[in-house]
């Protein structure tokens, strides 16, 4: 794993624009893979600057998003599609027949199929990754084992206390998702996880020091392949000392 630390948020956003646009365009039809959450909404609003620049078109650039909400449909504040086309493809020129979403609304084993056979016929080129405070990638929680395919999630309650300050009051969080599962983030071609601020940088320090390959820890399975870049502000590494603890590429 190679860790890339930049001064700020928007730094590290930058870079990682930079690789996404650079892959773009020189690559036919790319699959992106990629993810919700607060971390991205800097990168996603980076993407669309360039875009907006004439710097990148992304007409051909196929998609696949990692996890959605069960129960929420895609006009649902809450949902991660209406996270993606707010945040990113109704600002840009991303091809709708070109994106992959979990439907939220359909019927869970046919979604699950359906996941599941876009995942095997399709390669990703390049997936994003946040992570969660408990170490959660898409929403493959602590478990004690790692679950290959697409598959249904309830969530971790540390994930439900930690994702409930974006749901207002009145409103419900839902307690079970899809996501993809380790298998498809593993065959990725290259894997870029970001983490930003004082609230990863505990999970970040034991992603770098623990020693073993752990499902209660479910991003230290990215330890087993390469092509993964992990990219964090300097907030985190200060307060993770990481600096002190690892040798690493810059
Ligand atoms: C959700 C997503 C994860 C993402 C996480 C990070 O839980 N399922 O894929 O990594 O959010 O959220 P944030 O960026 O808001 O910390």
């Amino acid at each position: 794993m190679k860790l890339i630390i930049s001064e700020t948020i928007n730094d590290s956003s930058e870079l990682v624009a930079q690789k996404i646009i650079s892959l773009v365009n020189s690559t036919k039809n790319p699959l992106l893979g990629l993810v919700t959450g607060g971390t991205v909404v800097p990168l996603y609003a980076n993407l669309v600057k360039n875009y907006e620049q004439g710097k990148v078109s992304f007409s051909e650039i196929r998609t696949v998003n990692l996890d959605e909400y069960v129960g929420l449909d895609q006009k649902d504040h809450q949902s991660f599609a209406f996270f993606m086309n707010q945040h990113l493809f109704n600002k840009t020129n991303f091809n709708s027949s070109n994106i992959f979403l979990v439907d939220g609304t359909g019927q869970i084993n046919s979604e699950l199929e359906r996941f599941d056979n876009f995942l095997t016929n399709n390669i990703i080129d390049l997936q994003l990754l946040g992570i969660g405070t408990n170490g959660h990638i898409g929403f493959n929680e602590p478990s004690s084992t790692f679950i290959l395919p697409p598959h249904l999630v309830s969530l971790a309650q540390e994930t439900i206390n930690s994702n409930s300050h974006f749901f207002s009051e009145g409103e419900v969080m839902p307690t079970q998702a899809i996501t993809m599962g380790i298998r498809d983030i593993m065959r990725a071609r290259e894997v870029v996880l970001l983490a930003f601020g004082k609230a990863k940088a505990n999970v970040i320090h034991r992603l770098f020091t623990e020693t073993c390959v752990d499902p209660n820890l479910p991003c230290s399975i990215l330890k087993l392949r390469d092509q993964v870049t992990i990219y964090i502000d300097r907030e985190l590494a200060t307060e993770t000392g990481i600096e002190d603890c690892l040798s690493f590429t810059k």
